[in-house]
Order: structure tokens, then C-alpha cells, then sequence
């Protein structure tokens, strides 16, 4: 575990720099602290987000930072109670305060790295059930790099879902099917990660 850990901080300081990326660490070791099973989902999305865009690129820098991404994506929940993320059963309200984890991630991670920052508070904007509704940070930013961040968030968004069927859901037929029902927009990246085999449709885990 401990190399794990000190594999974890290496990557992080290869894409935020000095203090900040000791922020970012301390983060991660509170998430680790809060809800472990959120901690080892989001060690599980950086890892197989960095395997996903080997398949587009092999430039070391992006494969860091998409690392560096994965991880944090679900960083906010920091700010969710640990009742309310096991809660059983999930209802309503619980839904409702979970919706805020993207923006509680935003505020966590904005001063630490701006485009990680957009990235978690965007993970769940490419699927059926938006939310936030907005994300205004993106706006003011070149169109080189709004791509940029929208192809990462949608490659986080893809195995951040195909990651909770793998480990939550009892239902493992046809996994590429359920995919693309609940992230139609991803349809072409879903596809082409099966194809290449980064995603598979086996029960047994891709991580081992
Ligand atoms: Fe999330
Ligand atoms: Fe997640």
C-alpha cells in the first residue's frame, strides 16, 4: 500500500507543483480516511482512465494528467457524509445532497489546478441525468483546451460508470449496451474501448 501511495504522489508531482501537489495528496489521504471504498473506486478510475487514453495518445504528460484526474474526480464527496454516500436505500434526499459532490470537488481542487478542477466538476454532465447544469468555468477558456478537458472528462465519465457496474451493480449482461443507455453522447468512445479491449464485458476485474 505504501507504494501505492508513494506511486500516487509521484504522478501527482509530475502534474502540480510544490505545495499544491502536497494539497492534492492530503486530499486524497482524507478521501482515503472518509471512505475507503470511494478512495479505491477513484484509485481504480485513474488508473484504467490512463490505460483509455493510451489508445488515443502516448504523449507521457496527458497520461499523467489524466491520472492525476481519475483520481480526484470524486474528491468532493469529502463534503457528503459518509451515511448519506452508503446510505441503503439511496433515496431522494440522499440523491439530492450527492448531486453536489462535482461542485464541493470544483471549490476543493480549483486552487490547487484549475483544469482538474473543471474535470471533476464536470464528470457527470455527460450522461442522461446532468447535473450541475452548467459549468461556467469552461466558457472563458481557448477552444484548444475546452477539447481538451471535455475529451478527458468523457473518458473519466466512461470508466468512472463502467467502474460502479463492475464493483456495485449485479447486473453484468452486456455491459457496452448499458453504457451507452446511460451516456448516449459517449457512444463512439464507449465502442471504440471495447474494441480495443480496454473495457471488457467479463465479470472478472480488469485491474488484476
Ligand atoms: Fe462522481
Ligand atoms: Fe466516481
Amino acid at each position: 500500500m505504501l507504494n501505492l501511495e508513494s506511486e500516487i504522489s509521484k504522478s501527482i508531482e509530475k502534474v502540480v507543483k510544490g505545495k499544491k501537489a502536497h494539497k492534492l495528496s492530503d486530499l486524497l489521504e482524507s478521501l482515503k480516511n472518509h471512505d475507503l471504498d470511494t478512495y479505491n473506486h477513484s484509485i481504480r478510475v485513474g488508473e484504467l482512465s490512463k490505460k483509455a487514453l493510451e489508445a488515443y495518445t502516448s504523449k507521457q504528460f496527458y497520461l499523467d494528467y489524466i491520472f492525476c484526474a481519475g483520481i480526484s474526480h470524486d474528491i468532493g464527496k469529502l463534503g457528503i457524509s459518509k451515511e448519506i454516500i452508503n446510505a441503503v436505500p439511496f433515496d431522494d434526499r440522499c440523491r439530492e445532497i450527492m448531486d453536489n459532490h462535482p461542485e464541493i470537488g470544483y471549490q476543493l481542487l480549483k486552487d490547487i489546478d484549475k483544469e482538474v478542477a473543471l474535470i471533476c466538476e464536470g464528470h457527470h454532465t455527460f450522461q442522461n441525468r446532468i447535473y450541475p447544469a452548467k459549468l461556467p468555468g469552461l466558457n472563458n477558456l481557448p477552444t484548444r483546451k475546452k477539447y481538451v478537458i471535455s475529451f478527458f472528462t468523457m473518458i473519466i465519465t466512461i470508466v468512472d460508470a463502467y467502474d460502479r457496474i463492475k464493483y456495485k451493480s449485479n447486473n453484468h449482461n452486456h455491459i457496452e449496451g448499458q453504457l451507452i443507455d446511460t451516456h448516449p453522447q459517449c457512444k463512439e468512445m464507449i465502442q471504440y474501448l471495447f474494441k480495443k479491449e480496454i473495457l471488457k464485458e467479463n465479470k472478472i476485474s480488469p485491474y488484476i
